[in-house]
C-alpha cells in the first residue's frame, strides 16, 4: 500500500531543487520602465525610487542600450514634459520627450522593443488622466480622442507597441481605429486592462510629477475590492482589440492574474509597481529584509500567478544579478 509521500525528497540538494522548480524567471520576460524628461545629460535619481532615474533623451538612450545588453528585451517609456495644459496637448507632440526618445532608442538598440505608456496625467496641468468638464469630472469621450492622437504620434515616432493606462471606457477601440486610419494596422496595443486605484502608485507620481492637483482617480481606476469587475474590464478591452493586457498593481492582484490567465489566450503582463519596489528598497536599506531575495521572490510570484511578462523597476538589477 502507498506510504504517505515524503515531499522533501526533491528538495535535498540544489540540483534537484533546480529540476523541480516550476516557475523559471528569465530576463527576457522583463520590461523596464524609463522616465524621460526634457533637457540633456540629466540623470536624476527619484528619491522614493532608489536606483530609478529621471533621464533626458540621451541618458534614457544609454540606459536602454545597457538594459538591452543585459538581456532586457523591452522598455516602457513615460514622458515627464515641462509643458502641461488643461487638455494634455503635448502628449501628441513629435518634440515631446517620449517621441524623441523612441527614435533615439530605436537607433541605439535596434532590436529592443520600445513600448509607450499612453495617458494624460503626465501632460495635464491638473494631473488628471483626462480632460475635465466644468464640474471637474472627466469627459471620457473627449479624452479618448486625445489619447488616440498621442498613441498615433508614438507610432509615427517608431514605437513598437502602445500601452494605454488611463482606464477610460472605449479607449482601446478608439486607439485601434486611429492607429489603423494612420496606417499602423500592425502595431499592437497592450492595454492596462485591469488597473486598480492603488496607493502603491505613490512613488511613480513623484517620478512623473503626475499626482492629481485635487481629487483622486476613483472614477476610472478600479476598487481593489472587485475581482469580477476586473475580468469584465479585461474582456471588454480584448473585445475592443487589445493584443496583450496588463494587470496592475501585480502583488495585491495575483489572484486576478491567475483568474485572467485561465480566461484568455493573450499575453499577460503584471506591473510590479513603484510602491511595491519602494517597499522592498526601504526595508532592505534598514536591514529588515534581504532585498535581493525579496526581488527574486516578488518577480517569481508574479510569474507563478500566471503573468508572461513583468513590468518592473527591478529589471536592471535582476539582469545584472543574472550576469554575475
Ligand atoms: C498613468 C500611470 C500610472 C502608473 C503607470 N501609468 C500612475 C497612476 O495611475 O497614477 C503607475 C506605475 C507605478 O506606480 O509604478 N500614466
Amino acid at each position: 500500500m502507498n506510504q504517505p509521500h515524503r515531499n522533501r525528497r526533491l528538495r535535498t540538494c540544489p540540483a534537484l531543487r533546480t529540476l523541480a522548480r516550476e516557475t523559471r524567471l528569465t530576463t527576457d520576460c522583463l520590461i523596464a520602465p524609463l522616465f524621460v524628461v526634457e533637457g540633456t545629460n540629466v540623470r536624476r535619481e527619484i528619491s522614493s525610487l532608489p536606483g530609478v532615474f529621471n533621464l533626458s533623451v540621451d541618458k534614457a538612450t544609454e540606459e536602454a542600450r545597457l538594459l538591452f545588453d543585459l538581456g532586457i528585451p523591452a522598455v516602457l517609456l513615460f514622458g515627464v514634459p515641462e509643458h502641461r495644459d488643461a487638455t494634455g496637448t503635448s502628449s501628441a507632440s513629435p518634440q515631446a520627450p517620449v517621441q524623441r526618445a523612441i527614435a533615439a532608442i530605436r537607433a541605439a538598440a535596434p532590436d529592443m522593443a520600445v513600448i509607450t505608456d499612453v495617458c494624460l496625467c503626465e501632460y495635464t496641468d491638473h494631473g488628471h488622466c483626462g480632460i475635465l468638464r466644468g464640474d471637474a469630472t472627466i469627459d471620457n469621450d473627449a479624452t479618448i480622442e486625445v489619447l488616440a492622437r498621442a498613441a498615433v504620434s508614438h507610432a509615427d515616432a517608431g514605437a513598437h507597441m502602445v500601452a494605454p493606462s488611463d482606464m477610460m471606457d472605449l479607449r482601446v477601440a478608439a486607439i485601434r481605429r486611429a492607429l489603423d486610419a494612420a496606417g499602423h494596422t500592425e502595431l499592437p496595443i497592450m492595454s492596462y486592462a485591469a488597473k486598480y486605484a492603488s496607493c502603491f502608485y505613490g512613488p511613480f507620481r513623484d517620478a512623473a510629477q503626475s499626482a492629481p492637483a485635487f481629487g483622486d482617480r476613483l472614477s476610472h481606476q478600479m476598487d481593489p475590492a472587485n475581482a469580477r469587475e476586473a475580468l469584465r474590464e479585461i474582456l471588454t478591452d480584448i473585445d475592443e482589440g487589445a493584443d496583450a493586457i496588463i494587470i496592475k498593481p501585480a502583488l495585491p492582484a495575483l489572484d486576478i492574474i491567475r483568474t485572467v490567465r485561465d480566461q484568455t489566450l493573450l499575453p499577460i503582463a503584471g506591473y510590479n509597481v513603484s510602491g511595491e519596489y519602494a517597499m522592498v528598497k526601504a526595508a532592505a536599506a534598514r536591514g529588515w529584509i534581504d532585498g535581493e531575495r525579496a526581488m527574486i521572490e516578488t518577480l517569481t510570484a508574479i510569474r507563478r500567478a500566471g503573468a508572461d511578462l513583468i513590468i518592473t523597476y527591478f529589471a536592471r538589477e535582476y539582469a545584472s544579478l543574472r550576469q554575475r
